[in-house]
């Protein structure tokens, strides 16, 4: 038996355990409900007080009517000692916090347009082939390596720098750090994109740029990761909310994932196969979905200003994730050259999350229980919505597309694409979206010009997506039946998928499109667009004249 199968067996046996420990932990009663921890993200008296940088005052009001119940009537003015301190969190975080949120709006559009660009490929293959560049292998792998690390990781740093210190009521420690290593970080992604465009790559999906490169991504992560613990060790709450023990986590996950994977001369043949999917599917699941959950569990109970509904699902959900996630990987390996019994572990392993998808949406569900409307009055809230769902969705389909019979259809064809993009850009990419529109007012100090185009992003998001991923699951799906069928030819399953390539063409046009809108508005934000409207962004009047005081505004 190798090191890389001991290892997997370990960590497969290492989360039975720690699973049967909760349980008994449960069971003892040393997880008691606990409506402290689920309210430390309100001030006192903040409860009821509902909470969308993003809108105008007009639709605050509105949202505040709509968002009343009884029992509201005994809510006090927020403590104003919590929300200074607050005022003095964000403060503290808001020019990495710009920094990073502004070069993952840099990357969206650079990576979405060569999606698009790849995506056309896919039914003109003899547009843009002049150059070795412009060759789909290059622009799709251009696209994976500039939304996966160029989007998703700034802007979930973006989200994590941001929240982290609120959480703590602690202002950021370090933060010339934090500016090091995103300055690291994107200086390794522009480095990695012009590599892999010149053709120099490690070969390994979603580790292609050259290791040489990767290795500043894990020194940049190291000089966030100092100043995040500091701030932690040094915090003035007592109860950490589930969105520090989520984003924490899946920071020092990611490293040390990246750091191992990247490693040069360690991994061969088989073995480089089963640790490239070790690595695939934990970027996904140890870094994407911890902090997107981490992000629904700060912003959708601040927006309605209702705590989540129980705190301890909240931490099944987290402790669930971390003892069955690590160990999926191998279901992107079902018919390969691996042992049978891994494969089967990992697919084990797939089905076991439902528990956490199930711990959050039934979590997510009972906070929005008779609040559902108020989707209508904030788009931010529609955004947070609208992931959490796709969540659920992408991970149900996720387990059962790891099942033999349905993988052996679905791999190697579109349909797993249509899964990748509702997880991707369905639930992460929409849950980023909402926090940058809640993060930003705060950070700038300036609220969206035109909060119409908010709507219009959402819904050009959202109808993008869903022709993206129900033609092409359609379409993938007969490809592989297609290709499962030795009477027919292999070009017949390349044909059929064309029009649902098309559909997919019209779909990702949707998205993009989205995306420019989003980012435009993000650019006329920063050069102060709009209407002078600064009093709503902030906590109170009062806070905005401080604010702006301090400033010398
Ligand atoms: C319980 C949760 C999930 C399970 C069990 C799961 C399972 C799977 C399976 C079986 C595949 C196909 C592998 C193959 O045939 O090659 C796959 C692919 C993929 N999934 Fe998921 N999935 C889950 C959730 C998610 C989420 C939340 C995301 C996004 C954040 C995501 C993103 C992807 C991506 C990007 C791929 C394509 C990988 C590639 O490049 O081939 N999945 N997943
Ligand atoms: C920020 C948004 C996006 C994210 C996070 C994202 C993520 C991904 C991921 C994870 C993959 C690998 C899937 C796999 O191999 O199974 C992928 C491939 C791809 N994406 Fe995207 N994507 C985004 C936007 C778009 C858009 C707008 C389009 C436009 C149509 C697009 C078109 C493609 C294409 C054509 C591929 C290659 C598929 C193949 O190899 O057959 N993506 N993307």
């Amino acid at each position: 038996m190798d090191s890389a199968v001991m290892s997997l067996l370990g960590a497969f046996l290492l989360s039975i355990i720690g699973l049967f420990v909760f349980i008994w932990s449960m069971r003892k009663g040393l997880l008691m409900e606990n409506p402290r921890a689920a309210s430390v993200i309100f001030a006192k008296g903040e409860i009821g007080k509902v909470d969308d940088p993003a809108l105008q005052p007009g639709e605050r009001a509105e949202l505040q009517a709509a968002a009343a119940e009884k029992g509201d009537a005994a809510i006090h003015l927020p403590d104003e000692l919590e929300l200074d301190q607050r005022l003095d969190a964000d403060r503290s975080s808001a020019f990495p916090v710009f920094m990073f949120i502004a070069f993952a709006c840099m990357w969206l559009v650079l990576g979405s347009v060569a999606g698009l660009t790849a995506s056309l490929k896919l039914h003109m293959p003899d547009w843009l082939v002049s150059e070795a560049w412009m060759t789909f292998g290059r622009i799709r792998t251009v696209h994976l390596t500039a939304v996966l690390y160029g989007w998703i990781t700034n802007a979930s740093l973006g989200v994590i720098i941001w929240l982290l210190p609120r959480l703590l009521r602690t202002p950021l420690m370090g933060a010339m750090w934090v500016m090091l290593g995103g300055a690291l970080i994107n200086v390794a992604i522009a480095s990695g994109i012009g590599a892999i465009g010149a053709g120099w790559t490690d070969g390994m999906e979603y580790l292609e740029m050259p290791w040489q490169i990767g290795l500043f991504i894990v020194a940049g992560m190291v000089c966030i990761i100092g100043p995040v613990l500091y701030t932690l060790v040094n915090r003035k709450v007592e109860s950490l909310y589930v969105t520090v023990w989520y984003h924490v986590a899946a920071l020092l996950w990611i490293t040390l994932l990246f750091l191992v994977a990247k490693l040069p001369g360690v991994h061969y043949g088989v073995q480089q196969a089963t640790m490239n999917w070790w690595y695939g599917h934990n970027v996904l699941g140890l870094w994407f979905t911890p902090v997107s959950v981490g992000a629904i569990y700060y912003f959708l109970p601040k927006i309605i200003a209702r705590p989540v509904r129980s705190y301890n699902l909240s931490i099944l959900g987290f402790w669930t994730l971390a003892f069955f996630y690590a160990q999926v990987g191998g279901h992107h390996l079902v018919g390969g050259p691996v042992p049978g019994w891994l494969v089967t572990l990992s697919i084990v392993q797939s089905m076991m999350m439902i528990i956490p998808v199930a711990a959050f949406s039934i979590n997510m569900a009972g906070t929005m229980w008779g609040r559902t409307h108020l989707a209508r009055y904030s788009p931010t809230l529609r955004f947070m919505m609208f992931g959490g769902l796709m969540y659920m969705l992408s991970s149900v389909q996720g387990s059962f597309e790891a099942l033999r019979s349905i993988n052996q259809v679905a791999h190697f064809t579109h349909f797993t694409v249509a899964h990748a993009h509702l997880g991707a850009y369905g639930f992460v990419t929409m849950v980023l979206f909402g926090a940058i529109y809640f993060m930003m007012p705060r950070v700038l100090h300036w609220e969206w010009p035109y909060p119409r185009l908010i709507t219009l992003q959402f819904w050009l998001a959202a109808v993008g997506i869903l022709i993206y991923f129900v033609g092409l699951s359609y379409g993938g799906w007969l490809q592989g039946q297609y290709m499962l069928d030795a009477t027919r030819p292999f070009m017949d399953s390349v044909n059929v998928t064309l029009p649902w390539l098309k559909s997919r063409s019209v779909g990702g046009a949707l998205m993009v499109a989205s995306q420019i809108i989003f980012v435009g508005h993000f650019l006329a934000m920063v050069l102060r667009f709009g209407p002078e409207r600064t009093g709503a962004a902030l906590f109170s009047l009062r806070r905005a004249q401080k604010l702006e005081l301090d400033h010398g505004e």
